[in-house]
């Protein structure tokens, strides 16, 4: 996408940087891609974050080249702009269902790969990425959005497991295999690379249920083997909220991952709440009060929390702009949304 012409806007400078205010609860993150890399957008992501994700790049589809080689120049790229900058890195994503590779798991005309060839490539993928990238990530989605929405018997995670080109080659523990994968590779070299978990509709509770089984099933498996180790550090929530969204179901999922002795990421926070790239007056104090509600409750456990990432840095450029879901609008202005969250407890 190409930004609008926010360039042509200067920054509010006088504000306190989000990160500041959150500096002894969590990091502060934003999605990127190239565009944040210049002018007032880089100004505003430096001045109030101090890690990035990107928003597309290190997705598994552009590892590759036409040959189906790997090929990392463009993730390099952004890599180094990012540790130029001072920024740390989260990296997302190595196994999802969508801006993948399909043919690591099924073949030309359609059909799964045998399970011995698609696990095969599944541990050559993650290996490699994970050892290509190293420790410029502090932390990896190893699988994204593996769950179905609301699946009806939560407790059965493996059947509530969403329809992918990697369920059906490899079965429904290709979960526990990329994470292994990705574990031999950060404890040959000694590395401190928290591996996450991530997915969306994080507040709906048969979802975080199925998650909360497949998290806590995964890492007993692998602690008993190995000195009660963690295999599976974090879970990421990724917070794509909307004004119905009841604080309370983040509550509830929230604790119940907390219960694991897991860390928990936000790891794509926003809150649609106007249509057509408008917000009424209204809209926007509603959508602050919801902003308000959830950081408050982050703070109260920020000792589990890693980081709070948004995604997107203005409204113009989110995934969901004309529903103007972020803190600063199209000029980079800071909406009310900023303001609640710098005080959060007051302005509920
Ligand atoms: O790069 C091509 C460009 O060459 C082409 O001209 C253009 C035409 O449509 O498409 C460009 O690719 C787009 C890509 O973003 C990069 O801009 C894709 O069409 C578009 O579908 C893709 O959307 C991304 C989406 O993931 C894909 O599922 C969004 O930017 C990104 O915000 C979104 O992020 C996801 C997280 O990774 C996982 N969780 C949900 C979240 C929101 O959907």
């Amino acid at each position: 996408f190409e930004p609008t012409d926010s360039g042509a806007v200067e920054i509010e400078k006088d504000l306190t940087p989000i990160k500041e205010i959150y500096q002894d609860d969590f990091l502060i993150g934003n999605a990127v891609s190239d565009s944040e890399f210049e002018g007032n957008r880089l100004e505003l992501l430096k001045m109030h974050h101090n890690l990035i994700t990107a928003e597309n790049a290190m997705k598994p589809a552009y590892a590759y080249n036409e040959q189906g080689e790997f090929d990392f120049t463009a993730e390099d790229s952004l890599v180094q702009k990012a540790k130029d900058e001072g920024l740390l890195i989260h990296g997302h994503v190595l196994v999802w269902h969508q801006q993948s590779r399909e043919a690591l798991h099924t073949d030309e005309n359609g059909n799964p790969l045998s399970r011995e060839q698609a696990l095969e490539n599944l541990r050559n993928h993650v290996k490699t990425t994970v050892e290509h990238f190293g420790d410029s990530v502090i932390s990896w989605d190893v699988v994204n959005e593996a769950m179905n929405d609301n699946p009806p018997n939560p407790s059965d995670w493996k059947a509530s497991l969403r329809q992918s080109g990697w369920l059906e080659a490899i079965g429904p523990d290709y979960l526990e295999q990329a994470y292994r994968a990705a574990k031999e590779v950060i404890d040959e070299n000694g590395w401190d690379i928290q591996l996450y978990y991530n997915d969306y509709n994080d507040d709906n509770q048969n979802k975080a249920e199925a998650i909360y089984q497949m998290v806590k099933e995964i890492n007993e498996n692998y602690a008993a083997e190995n000195d009660g180790e963690l295999l599976i550090d974090g879970i990421g929530m990724q917070a794509h909220y909307n004004l119905n969204t009841n604080p309370e179901n983040v509550r509830r999922s929230m604790e119940k991952f907390i219960s694991l002795g897991v860390e928990v990421g936000v790891t794509e926070l926003d809150v649609t709440a106007g249509s057509d790239n408008e917000l009424t007056e209204q809209q926007a104090q509603a959508q602050a009060y919801l902003y308000a509600q959830l950081f408050s409750l982050y703070k109260e456990h920020a000792e589990h929390i890693s980081r709070v990432t948004f995604w997107g840095l203005n409204d113009s450029t989110s995934w969901r702009a004309a529903q103007s879901p972020l803190l600063f609008d199209e000029d980079l202005q800071a909406k009310p949304a900023y303001y609640a969250i710098m005080d959060p407890e007051k302005f509920i």
